[in-house]
């Protein structure tokens, strides 16, 4: 949802703002802008356009020398995303660049209070922010005239500032957005995540809300609203670069699905000492005494949830409850004596979930998130957290984020069970049976050019594979536009079946033996009007003739399994569309925006 990058130091700013914008790209691709000052000619020059970091280098003038300069990256949220709307925005008399995350929800009142005479380039709230920083800095320092327009503000911001009166200090402020400044020996890095960072800088500070930093060269000051100087803790970056770039693939998603097999292999050395479990005492307390779970996610986090609902409740018979984050916040149902909040979360920024998080510690709730990203504000903010360990994940479609929070979710629940089977066992066969999976891609691939020729398809499945349905119906049409839904399989015959027409696909996924027959009645009810049917099993529930048949794992960790099949399908229905898979139509990977 935006990235954000500014830099200031001895090194090519120019270089350093269009990489670290290519890294923050999964935010935000509807437009891109940088602006610079030209250290020869001492002026200040800005670029930006519709389109990718890749055009907005091809129109960025490189034969001038370049030490300060902010770049953008942008997802819209107000105004189309069109060359004017694209950030930079300048203040009324061009005194003041900025680039913005996030949302002003009360622009127009401050319009209105503040700038009734000043007219406006673009239509979005950002350009409000530098039209009040220049007003207030006719009447006091640049420091105080942020500060003051900080204290204006209602919403989301992460923001870096330049001043053409001053071309040897760079400022920026944050609220509930997320910044980071990265410290490099010949310069500062403001970011809104650790990737821009990688390589240049190994130290690093995640700034709080509502605080304000000033830099100049290698210095920094960091302030409150008020002005007064805020504590701050330099933290090390860990992310490997090598995990941030695509090596032999195609695709990052291709990447990241082929990488699952070790991302579970890598969560069990990480949460089991031999054959035991090794839960956090505090984390394992704070789920057992609670009188029931309240799961809080969006989109393939949220999936996730609704499996992790099914293994808490029937590995450990803890009730669970799954919610959409983004209508938790707003309108939380009665809760128990005694709950706890497990916020799902791969990138641990999604704005909705940050809302959702706010409300239940105003209540004095206890939290944990589960999260990809350990420094994220989700992991930061909530009570307690436990990593993911998936490793950096690039492509828009969430893979293994998916199948790592099933893995971690696996070992929470069976922590907090009277279970006795071989957990980690089971866990390494599921990691052997993705393999299997892998290997069969070319197959999957001849399936999906017959098959998925449609603007529209269904997945159903009952139970825990209708949840898997969910996921598979979400990855198949973020990246490949084909119109998906993913139904409870017996549910379809009450409306829906309307939508079957000659050749609509219908993929079925089948790994419980108690629903098994019925799913596969439902699938000959659409099979006989017209759709062209195919199925997902495990071997115990297989039929002759079922298209893709999985190794039989764990009931409860079938999806782990399941989901690999549909994440090809998807990658491959969009690679034969010719679509840009990782970086799929108005979507972004972070979405901190509510
Ligand atoms: C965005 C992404 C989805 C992701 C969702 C939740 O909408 O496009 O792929 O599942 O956010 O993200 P989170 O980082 O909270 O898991």
């Amino acid at each position: 949802m935006c990235g954000i990058v500014g830099y200031i130091g001895k090194e090519g700013a120019r270089e350093i703002i269009l990489r670290g914008l290519t890294r923050l790209e999964y935010r935000g691709y509807d437009s891109a802008g940088i602006a610079l000052f030209n250290n020869e000619e001492k002026t200040f020059n800005i670029y930006k356009d519709m389109g990718r970091v890749a055009h907005l280098e091809s129109i960025t003038d490189f034969s001038y020398p370049s030490k300060i300069g902010i770049g953008h990256t942008r997802w819209a949220t107000h105004g189309r995303p069109n060359q004017v709307n694209s950030h930079p925005h300048q203040s009324g008399n061009h005194r003041f660049f900025i680039v913005h995350n996030g949302v002003i929800d009360n622009y127009k009142e401050l319009k209105s209070d503040y700038l009734e005479f000043n007219t406006f380039d673009s239509d979005t709230d950002t350009e409000v922010i530098a039209h009040l920083i220049e007003k207030f800095s006719n009447e006091m320092s640049v420091n105080e005239a942020i500060r003051k327009t900080m204290s204006l503000l209602e919403g989301s911001y992460a923001l870096a500032i330049m001043d053409t009166e001053n071309s040897e200090q760079l400022y920026a402020c944050k609220n509930k957005s997320p910044l980071l400044i990265g410290i490099g020996e010949n310069g500062i890095i403001i970011s809104s995540d650790l990737m821009a960072l990688v390589g240049y800088s190994t130290k690093y500070i995640p700034l709080q809300d509502k605080s304000f930093v000033e830099i100049s060269g290698n210095q920094y000051v960091i302030y409150d609203v008020i002005g007064k100087q805020m504590e701050h803790d330099i933290k090390t970056i860990d992310i490997d670069y090598f995990n941030i770039e695509k090596g032999e693939y195609a695709h990052f998603m291709l990447k990241e699905i082929n990488e699952q097999p070790s991302v579970i292999r890598t969560i069990i050395s990480k949460y089991f000492d031999e054959d035991k479990v090794t839960l956090n005492g505090e984390i394992k307390k704070a789920l057992s005494v609670s009188d029931r779970l309240y799961i809080v996610a969006a989109g393939t986090s949220l999936n996730a949830g609704y499996i992790g609902k099914e293994m808490f409740e029937k590995m450990a018979g803890i009730p669970t409850e799954v919610h959409i984050a983004s209508e938790f916040a707003y309108n939380m149902p009665i809760l128990s004596s005694n709950p706890l909040f497990i916020f799902i979360s791969q990138s641990g920024e999604t704005a909705d979930l940050r809302a959702a998080l706010v409300n239940v510690k105003a209540k004095g709730y206890r939290s944990l998130t589960l999260t990809n990203v350990k420094t994220s504000t989700l992991a930061r903010e909530a009570d307690y957290y436990v990593e993911l360990h998936a490793g950096p994940e690039i492509a828009v479609a969430s893979t293994k984020a998916y199948t790592a929070n099933l893995a971690v979710l696996a070992i929470l629940a069976y922590g907090l069970s009277n279970q006795s089977f071989d957990l980690r066992n089971e866990l390494s066969k599921v990691a052997i049976s993705i393999e299997n999976i892998i290997d069969k891609h070319e197959y999957i691939e001849s399936l999906v050019k017959e098959s998925l020729t449609k603007r529209n398809c269904f997945y159903i499945g009952r139970g825990i594979d209708y949840y898997a349905c969910l996921e598979a119906s979400l990855k198949l049409k973020e990246i490949s536009y084909i119109q998906t839904e993913g139904f409870a399989a017996g549910e379809l015959k009450h409306g829906t079946i309307a939508l079957i027409e000659e050749g609509t696909p219908v993929i079925a996924i089948i790994s419980q033996r108690k629903t098994s027959k019925n799913t596969r009645s439902n699938l000959n009810e659409v099979k006989s009007r017209g759709a062209n049917t195919f199925v997902i099993s495990t071997r115990g529930v297989h039929e002759h003739g079922d298209q893709i048949v999985l190794d039989d794992v764990y009931e409860l960790f079938s999806p782990i399994l399941t989901i690999i099949p549909a994440q090809f399908i998807a990658y491959y229905a969009a690679l034969h569309r010719g679509y840009d898979i990782d970086k799929p139509r108005n979507l972004a990977k972070s979405v901190t925006v509510e």
